[in-house]
């Protein structure tokens, strides 16, 4: 359903008996969003201030929201702790900043009543180990690891890598790269400390701590399938960063969450859910 529909909700909430809501549901291209921000604001905040009416109408007041590392000033060049400063640059992150503003106002609201997680994604690949769960983008990708997928598939020649000459070890971009699974438990794991304790919002950041480059991710990709990566070097895209990385000791603190996957799992359970879905679902 969609999430703006508050007809839908009202009914779900009436439905079932409701305790906590993950709220993943929103618009995520970064480019889309700077040309079309108004389709952005209205699916990102429409949705989001429909369900918390909804939430609070009927006082289900545990809630877990996606949010994202793009909310960071990507220019700072150490590991991103939750109160690194916060710029985002483009339509996309300004909206998962003013759902964060949205969120924390409701908190305030109330602040015996609520307890909100905000879980700020670093950079999601992969897919289940099984092969059965994956990314279908819908349209062309432009992040990074569904696009080797398409070459990996042949259904695009090669990769471009926007810049080998950024401040990096081996000139190319450096991310936080993290298995889909562990941000999918990192979700399991806030919604428990949500439940076994006081009311609160908190900020929390998921990712590996670590750092990938470009090279490096295709390089692993290549090595666990077998299969190569063609690739030409391209001029810097446009409000990219040299590199970002989580610091994610405040999550695994206070969760007791641990990632647990590394980039050759993430190229391996990716590959999976290609190969055994060549055309998606
Ligand atoms: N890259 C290429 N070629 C491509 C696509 C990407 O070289 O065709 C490079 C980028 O320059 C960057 C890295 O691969 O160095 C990752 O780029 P992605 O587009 O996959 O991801 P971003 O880090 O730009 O952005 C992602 C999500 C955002 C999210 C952000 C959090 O797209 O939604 O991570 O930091 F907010």
């Amino acid at each position: 359903g969609d999430m703006r529909d508050k007809n839908l909700l009202r009914q779900l909430f009436s439905e079932f008996e409701i305790d906590a809501v993950i709220h993943f549901a929103g618009l995520k291209s970064v480019g889309e969003s700077v040309n079309n921000p108004i389709k952005y604001w209205e699916f990102n905040l429409g949705s989001t201030l429909c369900l918390m009416k909804i939430m609070q109408k009927f006082c289900c007041n545990c809630l877990v929201f996606s949010s994202s590392a793009t909310i960071y000033d990507s220019s700072i060049n150490k590991r991103i702790e939750e109160n690194s400063k916060i710029k985002p640059i483009n339509s996309y992150g300004n909206t998962k900043l003013a759902i964060e503003t949205l969120i924390k106002d409701i908190f305030l609201s109330s602040k015996s009543l609520w307890k909100m997680a905000n879980l700020r994604y670093f950079n999601p690949i992969g897919a289940h180990e099984s092969g059965l769960i994956g990314e279908d983008p819908k349209g062309e990708p432009n992040n990074i690891f569904p696009l080797i997928l398409r070459v990996a598939s042949k259904k695009i020649n090669k990769l471009e890598i926007f810049g080998n000459d950024w401040p990096t070890h081996d000139g190319t971009g450096i991310r936080d790269y993290i298995h889909v699974e562990d941000l999918a438990e990192g979700h399991i794991k806030a919604l428990d400390f949500l439940f076994k304790n006081q009311s609160q919002i908190i900020n929390l950041n998921l990712g590996t701590g670590l750092g990938t480059s470009v090279l490096e991710l295709i390089r692993t990709f290549e090595k666990v399938t077998n299969i190569e990566i063609p690739f030409a070097y391209s001029p810097r895209r446009i409000g990219d960063s040299p590199s970002v990385v989580a610091d994610n000791s405040l999550a695994k603190e206070i969760l007791g969450w641990n990632p647990k996957k590394n980039i050759a799992d993430m190229c391996n359970d990716g590959w999976k859910w290609q190969s055994y879905n060549p055309n998606g679902y």
